[in-house]
């Protein structure tokens, strides 16, 4: 018999609560979003990548993460969800083995490309350490035309939406409209930290900043591929530099917390990073 919307989100809550809490000394960084395990998606390939990226993110401050490999939903209706999880299921425990003694604590999580309406999500292994919260993203960097409705028919199934880096939609508005509508569907937003810093072209840097300054964005986190430097204490430090030390803290470490614990996020104030356009009026001559 199919569960009520209540029971699931209490079950899944219990579920989140027993297997996935953080050490309550954990107060490192906990990032949700990336690409470590080995050979099953665009990021890590090979063990030593896997090996490296989990030294590179604990020296950078992450205490946990979460693996996000991509994972295509319309797979279900096709018959290939299963063979693409279990195709997932030997990366991850190679994940896990390799996490071991690294001070780094590994949760399972994945990436869902909406390309598909009525997804079903009762797989736990599609969900963020198999709570109530899935990490969300539309094909092709474009956003579909009823992209709120799709958010809001996941919360109506008792699922909670994270979008994740909704400032590399190249149509969203300046005014974020958009981001709005999708904040009221339900869903909440996870920006990717190297955005902040320029990393995706000064267009993604510029919606970041300005979804900081409404105080839209729940969670940063770092997609890394496995290839480079995280650069996750470098955006760190890009908001503590312009006064976002407790902002930096909540998208980094408090609501991510939370989200192992299967609890909504803290209010994040907003973070001015961006000079206004007042600068030039300031600095008339300069
Ligand atoms: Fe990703």
């Amino acid at each position: 018999m199919r569960e009520s919307r209540r029971e699931r989100r209490t079950s899944l809550s219990e579920a989140a609560g027993s297997q996935a809490a953080p050490e309550p000394a954990d107060r490192g960084v906990v990032d949700l979003h990336n690409h470590v395990i080995p050979g099953v998606d665009d990021g890590a390939q090979e063990e030593a990548e896997t090996d490296a990226a989990l030294d590179a993110m604990g020296a950078e401050g992450v205490s946990s993460l979460i693996a996000t490999p991509h994972v295509e939903l319309g797979l279900h209706s096709r018959g290939g969800l299963d063979d693409r999880l279990q195709s997932i299921d030997h990366g991850w425990a190679t994940l896990v083995r390799r996490a071991e003694g690294s001070g780094v604590r590994v949760y399972r999580g994945a990436e869902l490309r909406l390309d598909t309406a009525t997804p079903d999500l009762s797989d736990a292994r599609l969900r963020l350490a198999g709570g109530p919260f899935v990490l969300v993203e539309f094909p092709y960097f474009i956003v579909p035309p009823r992209s709120p409705r799709m958010l809001a028919w996941l919360v109506a199934q008792g699922w909670q939406p994270v979008l994740a880096h909704p400032e590399r939609y190249a149509s969203v508005d300046p005014d974020l409209d958009v981001a709005r509508e999708w904040r009221n569907a339900g869903a909440r937003l996870q920006v990717n930290g190297g955005s902040v810093l320029g990393r995706y072209g000064e267009a993604a840097r510029r919606l970041a900043a300005r979804l900081l300054a409404r105080g839209w964005v729940d969670y940063l986190a770092s997609d890394y591929h496995a290839r480079g430097a995280p650069r996750i204490a470098e955006y760190r430090a890009a908001l503590v530099d312009h006064g976002g030390r407790e902002q930096a803290d909540l998208l980094m470490r408090t609501n991510p917390q939370r989200l192992l614990r299967g609890e909504m996020p803290l209010a994040v104030p907003p973070l001015e990073m961006d000079e206004p356009d007042a600068r030039a009026v300031r600095r008339p001559g300069g």
